[in-house]
């Protein structure tokens, strides 16, 4: 009975974490040399908002707070939306996660987008910014490029593309 549960519980967890594929990117967290590079391209004040798509286990926005920006994620696990809870829970006047598909749930204001995404999805986000933003944005994607739009900067497979 109990191992029954046990193995209910991690099949759950397991189908949580994986089903987002359906959707978009597989969960692959971006590694600190990466992060790093982006968010220094991104350069942004304390204050200012970093929004993640699919932010995965809150890695990005829990670095974002560390620099004191605010940063707003939106996850499509429920799962990962739980652990990027936890892991910003100490930064959580700085972090919000937010449940959902980013190309459903309404974006908030944001200063710059940070994105790991998937190839096949690169050129719909890149609409989705140009019809979204009301200021200049930026966005840095990490290991994939839009199709057709030169990167303002690239380092390290971050690429940095302005929205004016
Ligand atoms: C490659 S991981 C990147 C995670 C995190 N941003 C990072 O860089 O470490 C992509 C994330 O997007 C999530 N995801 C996939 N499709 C999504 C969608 N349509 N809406 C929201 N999140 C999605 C996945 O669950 C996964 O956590």
């Amino acid at each position: 009975m109990i191992i029954s549960i046990l193995v209910g519980g991690v099949l759950l967890v397991v189908l949580a974490v994986a089903l987002p594929v359906l959707f978009g990117p597989p969960y692959l967290p971006t590694l600190q040399p990466n992060l790093k590079t982006a968010l220094d391209m991104l350069d942004l004040q304390p204050g200012q908002t970093l929004l993640d798509l699919g932010s995965g286990d809150g890695r990005v926005l829990q670095a974002a707070a560390q620099r004191g920006w605010q940063a707003v994620g939106i996850e499509l696990s429920p799962v990962l939306v739980l652990v990027a809870r936890i892991r910003t829970w100490k930064y959580r006047k700085q972090v919000r996660v937010l449940w959902g598909n980013y190309f459903r749930r309404t974006w908030p204001p944001a200063d710059a987008i940070f994105g790991f995404v998937i190839p096949y999805q690169m050129e719909q986000l890149s609409g989705r910014i140009e019809a979204w933003h009301t200021k200049p944005v930026k966005l840095a994607s990490f290991a994939f490029q839009i199709p057709g739009k030169r990167p303002a900067k690239e380092k390290q497979g971050v690429f940095l593309y302005e929205y004016k």
